[in-house]
């Protein structure tokens, strides 16, 4: 699978271009904010229907207009897609491929993975649990389609019952029969969603360890251990024990929606006690073997995006990476690199298919 063509309207920085692009290596080089992110956030657009960055569609409007487009054309198994997303200022996102809209856009997840490398992967570590659930779910979602709408109908419960607790609490009353029918769709999905991750970390582990010991050139064990905030015990159970607690501070305190996940290293914490390298060789190594979990379950690579990496690793590692994707097992890929001449550097001896792009502000010039 591969992007050949890319064009935005009033996209962020972009008011209008159209890329045509390499099956395999891409390299987009310019200065700080000339716009090199902006175009591998475009192509997220069109796998996720969203921004990797801002989830409010209207502020990746170019400031001053009135509507984005991103467009897309696809090469899947020898068959073309288009794909459309267009956003005008006060109305509802369109997206659609082969010119018919989607009703749902969790429809569209999965058709056209993609896995993003950004100098924002810190923050797996360093944020909050959300990020991490986000990973976890993002990649299962792009190969489970139940999982995903299981996910959908959970939240959407979730956020009933919430507003019940917080009806319960301002109107100083409760009941108990319309909670339990919130509580048994809650139980439902929460257990099958709980199930689903723990089967996914089964397999992924070891997939996660064979990429970090390639990488760090180490014996180093990792982990992830899931941190479930119902426990060992039933899941029925715990939404019944908390039910005191939640009607206090009026949410739901239990269930998957809560839990985390922690990185493990040679047994003790990532975050508390490893050294800054062996942080970006983790990182790295989550998502590298994100990319090789998605191909085999999809059976197709998806699109591998580089933001920025120089920045994360030495001269040795990066050089190694590109080696790496730019190997057989890797498809399409995108580079972002600040520096035109190392980008030149590392593939003037390489024969390999690609294309390097001049981004200046607002604008792209091919270069090679
Ligand atoms: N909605 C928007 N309208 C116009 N410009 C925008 C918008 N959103 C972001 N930008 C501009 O995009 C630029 C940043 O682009 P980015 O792709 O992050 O640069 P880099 O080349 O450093 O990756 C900034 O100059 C920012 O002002
Ligand atoms: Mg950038």
């Amino acid at each position: 699978m591969h992007l050949k063509q890319l064009s935005l309207i009033n996209f962020k920085n972009y008011s209008d271009i159209s890329l045509e692009f390499s099956e395999k290596i891409n390299c987009f080089v310019g200065n700080n904010g000339y716009g090199k992110t902006n175009i591998l956030d475009a192509l997220h657009y069109l796998s996720f229907c969203k921004s990797f960055f801002n989830s409010i569609d209207s502020q990746n409007i170019k400031h001053n207009e009135g509507f984005f487009v991103v467009q897309g054309i696809y090469n899947k198994n020898g068959e073309q897609s288009e794909v459309y997303c267009g956003q005008k200022r006060n109305q509802k996102k369109v997206f659609k491929r082969n010119k018919k809209e989607y009703d749902r856009l969790s429809e569209h997840i999965g058709l056209f993975p993609l896995v993003m490398i950004s100098p924002g992967d810190s923050e797996l570590i360093n944020g909050s649990s959300d990020g991490r659930r986000r990973f976890i779910d993002g990649i299962i979602s792009q190969y489970d389609k139940v999982y995903l709408e299981k996910l959908i109908a959970y939240n959407q419960v979730l956020k009933q019952r919430n507003a019940l607790l917080k009806q319960f609490h301002e109107s100083r009353s409760f009941d108990s029969i319309t909670l339990e029918i919130w509580d048994e769709q809650l139980i439902l999905h929460g257990k099958s969603i709980l199930q689903t991750r723990n089967d996914f970390l089964k397999e992924f582990i070891p997939l996660f360890n064979k990429h970090y010991s390639n990488i760090s050139e180490s014996e180093e064990e990792v982990n992830l251990n899931y941190e479930s905030s119902i426990g060992e015990r039933d899941y029925k159970t715990a939404v019944l024990t908390s039910l005191e607690r939640d009607r206090i501070v009026q949410y739901t305190t239990v269930g998957p929606h809560k839990d985390d996940m922690e990185f493990i290293i040679n047994g003790f914490s990532l975050k508390k006690f490893a050294s800054q390298g062996q942080q970006k060789s983790y990182l790295l190594a989550l998502k590298l073997a994100q990319f090789e979990f998605i191909k085999s379950k999809k059976n197709t690579k998806p699109l591998l995006l580089l933001d920025d990496v120089y920045d994360k690793l030495d001269e040795n590692r990066f050089k190694k990476l590109i080696e790496l994707v730019s190997s057989d097992n890797f498809g399409q890929v995108f580079i972002t690199d600040t520096h035109p001449e190392r980008i030149r550097d590392l593939f003037s001896f390489s024969t390999i298919d690609k294309k390097i792009f001049l981004v200046e502000n607002g604008s792209v010039k091919l270069c090679n």
